[in-house]
């Protein structure tokens, strides 16, 4: 019940929370709002002298302005206008308050002077924005950034407060809600999603997939270039910028820690299958149909991970 509760007052507050401004004084202006919000409609400058004007919604007048002073009946809230600044506000927005205005204008005469429209359309306001990150088997990063509701969500990403360069990334851009970032790339990451009536934002710590950068020369003059896992490299002793070159040692050494893993791993092999064979054959005699003696042991478990590091 109180989770309902707390549920609800959650919506009304997202519903009630929208605010949106909008600049009316041009002719075919686009407005937005967001239903259960409040638009501010900017009609007038503060400074404008038009004697007398009408705000009409589908040929029925709404407001009605003379010398600055709204003639028209504003005791309902819905309506609510400022003679100081010319803004003209609309609360509680529900599906009828969506579609055309028009501002008529009059000259000191009563006569139409001037006439222009704008739109009130509504959008649904971005609601939850999710930031997942997943190594990749380079050492690249996939980011993917998403937002449950909200019309139209547009993307947007700032790294340690500046916008991403294309030396960040390695796929998408700055407006794209899937990017790829390469190997280096650590810090503070935020992704934004804006709509017209309102923006939400989510920000991670972003980490390096734990590669490093080989480019080195082994002393047969093959040259390597490539990422590597740090924990899990053999290539050279450590990453550099120019040119290393491995000893015939440290290469006789790499290859004999190559073959010792090799025969180890095939002597474990050897090991895992006496063994179970061994099991069969002793469950065998003992005519038991058991299928699941020691299940933790029948099953091999590999364990594959892909740490992340920081470099702060
Ligand atoms: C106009 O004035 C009202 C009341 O003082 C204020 O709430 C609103 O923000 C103002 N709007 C603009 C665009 O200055
Ligand atoms: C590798 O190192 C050499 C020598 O410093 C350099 O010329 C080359 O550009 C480097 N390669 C890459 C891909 O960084």
């Amino acid at each position: 019940m109180e989770a309902v509760l707390g549920l609800m007052i959650i919506l009304l507050g997202v519903a009630h929370g929208v605010d949106t401004y909008c600049d009316g004084r041009q002719d075919g202006a686009q407005c937005y709002g967001a239903l259960g919000g409040t638009v501010d409609i900017q009609l007038m400058d503060s400074t404008s002298e038009i004697p007398r004007y009408h705000l009409l919604k589908d040929s029925s007048k709404i407001l009605d302005v003379k010398h600055k002073k709204s003639l028209h009946d504003t005791t309902e809230n819905k309506f609510l206008f400022f003679p100081s600044n010319g803004t003209f506000r609309i609360s509680s927005l529900n599906r009828n308050d969506s579609g055309k205005y028009t501002l008529q204008t009059f000259d000191s005469d009563g006569r139409t002077s001037d006439e222009w429209t704008f739109k009130l359309i509504f959008q649904a306001p971005v609601s939850s924005v999710l930031l997942v990150s997943e190594c990749l088997s380079q050492g690249e990063m996939r980011v993917s950034c998403s937002s449950e509701g909200g019309d139209s969500p547009q993307y947007s990403w700032t790294l340690d407060g500046r916008t991403l360069t294309d030396a960040e990334l390695l796929s998408g851009n700055n407006k794209s809600n899937n990017i790829i970032l390469k190997q280096h790339v650590s810090g503070h990451l935020v992704c934004s999603v804006r709509n017209h009536v309102n923006s939400v934002s989510k920000e991670q710590r972003i980490c390096t997939c734990g590669f490093i950068f080989i480019n080195c020369t082994l002393s047969d003059g093959t040259h390597i270039t490539k990422w590597v896992l740090a924990t899990k490299n053999t290539l050279c002793i450590k990453p550099t910028m120019g040119p290393i070159t491995v000893s015939d040692t440290a290469l006789d050494n790499s290859l004999l820690l190559c073959g010792l893993r090799a025969i180890l791993g095939i002597l474990l092999l050897i090991g895992i299958f006496i063994y179970f064979a061994w099991k069969k054959k002793k469950t065998e005699k003992v005519a038991v149909p058991q299928t699941m003696d020691y299940p933790d042991n029948s099953v091999l478990m590999v364990e594959m991970t892909t740490s992340t590091s920081c470099n702060a």
